[in-house]
């Protein structure tokens, strides 16, 4: 029985005792208790394939062992020290290491928060006050996080702004580049140029004449929309966007929380696009399961005074150890995420061709989505069809979850084998086929 019973009694428990989670335990009715790589077990013992890295978190692997070494050393030697109030050593040796994996050859500095929506209210708090403007822009499809800054800038799903209006004021939100679905009606893969025209001329022609470009202080970007529902735009996308911002003076501040630290084969998503932005807001896999996220910004707009900008927990020494881990292990298994990358692009494009409900297939690295729509050749998102083939999946000890209207993001640990993506995929491929006999 799917869940098993000890996995069934926390969730009703779990159901009475937490308010509302964001993956419906009918759809997913994960409990989990151990893991080991790309393996989940629950409550019940069933082992299952994680696809998901707990969420594009564990990009290492479930408590890999050099991360495990690592938190228990530092454990022994110290836990706590406010990072934003002392010079911690391992603070300024990761700050240092970070900075070096960045595009762009500008002097630079490091902010160390507890998340990555903290990471964007940061690089807000940056951009305002080193500009002194007050607007921002960002794109629909976007997701940077739920604290009330960071929520402003999001505009992925409705239902995470319900009921929390007015949010931070002076956000305009453009269209994103979607090559799939965009409202020009443009197929993006067959004209990339006019998409990217499109998107550029909104923000110039429509935005920037309705609000004066000079009181803009920031552009917030991801460079594949992730909650939106893994978004490639075309590859010009961003150099056109990167020279209109400096056109008017506005900086280009990257949310890399999702996309960055090696999903994408590099290790900031940005560098597949040939921009160096401003600011690079890092989260989620930093530290493979220790919260810990942060910026790493041009110096020209670092906070001048103390006490300008700080936090308690932001950059904890576990958070710190385990990162410097996660950069050295990333650098390793690059050409790993490219070449598995590959291939779990051209299963997902077989997979494409076979079944008719899946729309599209697209991603970069191990970044994958496959968007289910009504049938052939349609552009409907089907939701529903999407959450019977996560469900399906789950069955088979695969886990998957959605991103988008009706996507599926495809997106395990970074170190993962041909072979184990293969197993994967089958699996995959016995839950659209079950979906598409039950949908
Ligand atoms: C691109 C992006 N930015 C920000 C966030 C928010 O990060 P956190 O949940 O750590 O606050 C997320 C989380 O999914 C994200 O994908």
């Amino acid at each position: 029985m799917i869940p098993g019973e000890k996995s069934s009694k926390v969730i009703e428990r779990g159901s009475d005792l937490l308010d509302i989670l964001t993956q419906d335990p009918d759809v997913l009715p994960l409990v989990p208790q151990k893991g080991e790589g790309v393996y989940i077990w629950d409550v019940d013992g069933r082992r299952y394939l994680d696809f998901s890295s707990g969420f594009a978190v564990v990009s290492l692997g479930h408590s890999n062992p050099k991360v495990v070494d690592v938190i228990k050393k530092q454990a022994e030697k110290l836990i706590h020290y406010p990072v934003a109030d002392f010079y911690v050593e391992a603070a300024v040796d990761l700050a240092e290491r970070l900075i070096s994996t960045c595009p762009g050859g500008d002097k630079k500095k490091v902010v160390y928060t507890n998340s990555g929506a903290e990471a964007n209210e940061v690089a807000i708090k940056l951009a305002k006050s080193a500009m002194r403007r007050g607007r921002l822009l960002a794109f629909y499809g976007a997701f940077h996080g739920r604290t009330v800054g960071a929520l402003s800038l999001t505009a992925s799903k409705w239902v995470q702004q319900l009921g929390f209006f007015p949010t931070m004021p002076g956000v305009i939100h453009a269209p994103f580049p979607n090559p799939f679905r965009n409202i020009w009606g443009i197929n993006g893969y067959d004209d990339p140029e006019e998409l990217v025209n499109r998107a550029i001329s909104y923000i110039e022609d429509l935005v920037f004449k309705s609000f004066p470009p000079e009181e803009f202080a920031a552009i917030f970007i991801e460079p594949i929309q992730g909650e939106g529902g893994y978004v490639v735009p075309p590859r010009g996308f961003f150099q056109e966007l990167f020279k209109l911002a400096r056109k008017h003076g506005i900086l280009l501040m990257d949310d890399e929380v999702q996309m960055g630290l090696g999903r994408t084969g590099k290790m900031w998503a940005i560098e597949n696009f040939g921009v160096s932005p401003d600011s690079i807001q890092f989260g989620k896999a930093i530290a493979n399961g220790i919260p810990l996220g942060g910026v790493i910004h041009r110096d020209d707009i670092a906070f001048r005074l103390a006490g300008q900008h700080s936090s308690t927990f932001g950059g904890n020494l576990l958070g710190l150890s385990v990162a410097s881990v996660v950069l050295e292990e990333t650098w390793k298994i690059l050409p790993n995420v490219e070449r598995v990358g590959m291939h779990l692009g051209r299963r997902l494009g077989e997979l494409m061709d076979e079944f008719e409900f899946i729309g599209d297939s697209r991603g970069i690295g191990l970044a994958r989505a496959i968007e289910i729509v009504e049938t052939s050749g349609s552009l409907k998102p089907d939701g529903k069809r999407r959450d019977e083939i996560v469900r399906e999946a789950f069955k088979r000890g695969l886990i998957l979850i959605g991103c988008g209207e009706s996507s599926i993001r495809i997106i395990p640990p970074l170190n993962i084998d041909i072979e184990t993506v293969d197993r994967g995929v089958d699996l995959l491929r016995e839950a659209l086929l079950a979906a598409g006999k039950s949908a």
